[in-house]
């Protein structure tokens, strides 16, 4: 990924192990980046020279990967433990930044719930569309108008085929009492 131009000086407001140096360099928020694919996303960013700002629920493993991050690219990391299940994290993210510019925005925190939609508990299903869905959709709106501005900026929207598969088809009781598998249902189970 090549480094676009480097965006105006702005401090984060969070703990970097070398805060006292100038921030220069580019900066990207990755959501879901304490394991799997946004993990090494973040990876591929600090290794181009991106500060970072690793947003997951496991704080002890953000703040692991930043500092071995800073320490073997010259770059800054801000770990931020965040649950983006929770509607108001999105805000609290956006505010971590304490207004220096985003130049890439990788929303990639997902997940599915498995087991049949009849069964998975309510909470369960909407905690993950908050992560999934609305915190995507919150974080994306927060980030969109300064990219515009500066017309410069970029969104990785890292999501799931499944939904392309079409609708899923609704449960309905049958002789056997056995529900029928949705595309959904059966990406869940895979
Ligand atoms: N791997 C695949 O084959 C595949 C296929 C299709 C789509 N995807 C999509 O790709 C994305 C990454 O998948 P992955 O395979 O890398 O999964 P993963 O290894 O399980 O990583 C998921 C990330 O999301 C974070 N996360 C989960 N719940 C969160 C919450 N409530 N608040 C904040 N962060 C949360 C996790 O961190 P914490 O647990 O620390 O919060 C973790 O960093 C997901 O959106 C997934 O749906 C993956």
């Amino acid at each position: 990924m090549p480094v676009p131009p480097r965006p105006p000086v702005c401090g984060v407001g969070g703990v970097t192990a070398t805060n006292e140096v100038p921030l220069t360099r580019p900066l990207a928020l990755v959501t879901g980046a304490s394991s799997g694919i946004g993990e090494d996303l973040a990876r591929v960013f600090a290794r181009e020279g991106w500060d970072l700002v690793l947003v997951a629920r496991n704080g002890e493993k953000l703040r692991a990967l930043g500092a071995e991050l800073e320490t073997a690219h010259g770059i800054q990391c801000l770990a931020l433990p965040a649950d983006l299940s929770e509607p108001s994290a999105p805000e609290a993210v956006w505010k971590a930044l304490a207004g220096r510019p985003l130049e890439a925005l990788v929303n990639n925190a997902g997940y599915a719930v498995a087991g049949s939609i009849a069964e998975v508990p309510l909470a369960a299903e909407l905690g993950m569309f908050q992560v999934n869905v609305l915190s995507l959709v919150a974080l994306t709106k927060l980030a969109l108008p300064g990219m515009l501005a500066r017309k410069s900026g970029r969104i990785l929207n890292v999501a799931s085929t499944v939904p392309s598969w079409g609708a899923t088809t609704p449960a309905r009781p049958s002789s056997s009492a056995t529900p029928r598998r949705s595309p959904r249902n059966c990406a869940a189970q895979a």
